[in-house]
């Protein structure tokens, strides 16, 4: 299937700022693409130039076969934007918000079923400024899928949705894609990119580190497996020649063992070849956070 999205050597600056300095990647239909990084590494203005929001200073962009440089107007009816800061006047209620991003659209979707979906039936005659801040995120993500759109940008969706909120939109942005919709995501939670996401692309200063999915992403970059149990059995020193074992570290009771790949069922068959059953044998999988650790020598918080 032809990419839905293609960037090529995306770059863009604020005077001696350079935001995004050379960006490439492609987004594949029915998709959920994350752009994961840290603070000021390019992500929003990345989206921005994609949505037609900001002129880049030069590189190629294709949306849905459109260039948001001239065709700005045709490819807004196309996409869903849910934007890192958005606004809407204090005293328009939800109900009204979303009624009038309908009428401007015309594949607009019933709005009263995204009001329920979102949890937002309860507040539909609130006005905005009475809304708290998860309230207000989750009424921008409605708002952003009203007009059915092809592919959807959703800029730091969850922040400030509390963890059940989190779970819940979660869900919906799978059914979203599932639907035929796909979805380009700008997050800095780990956890967010590692299970929601198809496709994640490190972003950091400016540039694309790496990307793949989040699985392909932690075996590349992070392969390193620990395997942990106690035992009392004092002489585990053959458990260095069993296969895809690096190290072996012994703290009192606890062994933790450093490997790659399938090591947990090697180090588990050898441990049984040897009599020993450890009850709480365990084992610990490397994240896209050691990933991202790994790739960018600091953690995303930074
Ligand atoms: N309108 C602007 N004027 C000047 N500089 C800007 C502007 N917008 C962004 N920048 C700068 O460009 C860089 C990239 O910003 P951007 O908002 O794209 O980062 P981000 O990855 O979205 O970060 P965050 O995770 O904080 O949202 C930052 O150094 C930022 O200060
Ligand atoms: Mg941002």
């Amino acid at each position: 299937m032809p990419p839905i999205i293609t960037v090529q050597n995306l770059r863009k600056t604020y005077g001696p700022t350079v935001a995004v300095d050379d960006i490439s990647f492609e987004v594949a239909e029915g998709e959920i693409f994350g752009l994961l990084g840290p603070n000021g590494a390019g992500k929003t203005t990345t989206v921005e130039c994609l949505q037609a929001l900001r002129q880049p200073d030069s590189g190629e962009i294709r949306v849905l076969g459109l260039d948001p440089r001239r065709q700005a107007r045709e490819l807004r009816k196309l996409i869903g934007s849910q934007l890192q800061e958005s606004a809407l006047p204090d005293r328009i209620r939800v109900w009204e918000a979303l009624d009038l991003f309908a009428s401007v659209t015309p594949r607009a979707l019933d709005w009263r079923m995204l009001l329920e979906q979102w949890g937002l039936a309860a507040k539909r005659r609130s006005s905005f400024s009475s809304l708290s801040g998860g309230q207000r995120q989750r009424l921008f993500i409605a708002l952003a899928l009203v007009n059915n759109p092809k592919v959807v940008f959703l800029d730091e969706m969850t922040t400030g949705l509390d963890p059940a909120a989190r779970r819940v939109a979660w869900d919906l942005i799978r059914a979203i894609r599932d639907n035929g919709t796909t979805v380009v995501l700008v997050t800095h939670f780990m956890d967010e990119a590692e299970k929601l996401c198809d496709r994640v692309a490190v972003v950091d200063k400016g540039k694309i580190i790496a990307a793949d999915a989040p699985q392909g992403l932690i075996v590349q970059h992070a392969g390193e497996v620990r395997v942990i149990f106690t035992t009392d059995v004092a002489d585990i020193a053959w458990l260095e020649a069993v296969p895809r074992v690096d190290r072996v570290e012994r703290k009192g009771l606890m062994v933790e063992v450093r490997g790659s790949g399938p090591v947990i069922a090697y180090v588990a068959a050898a441990l049984v070849g040897h009599g020993i059953i450890p009850g709480d044998l365990r084992v610990e999988q490397p994240t896209l956070e050691d990933v991202f650790l790994k790739l960018t020598g600091h953690s995303a918080g930074d």
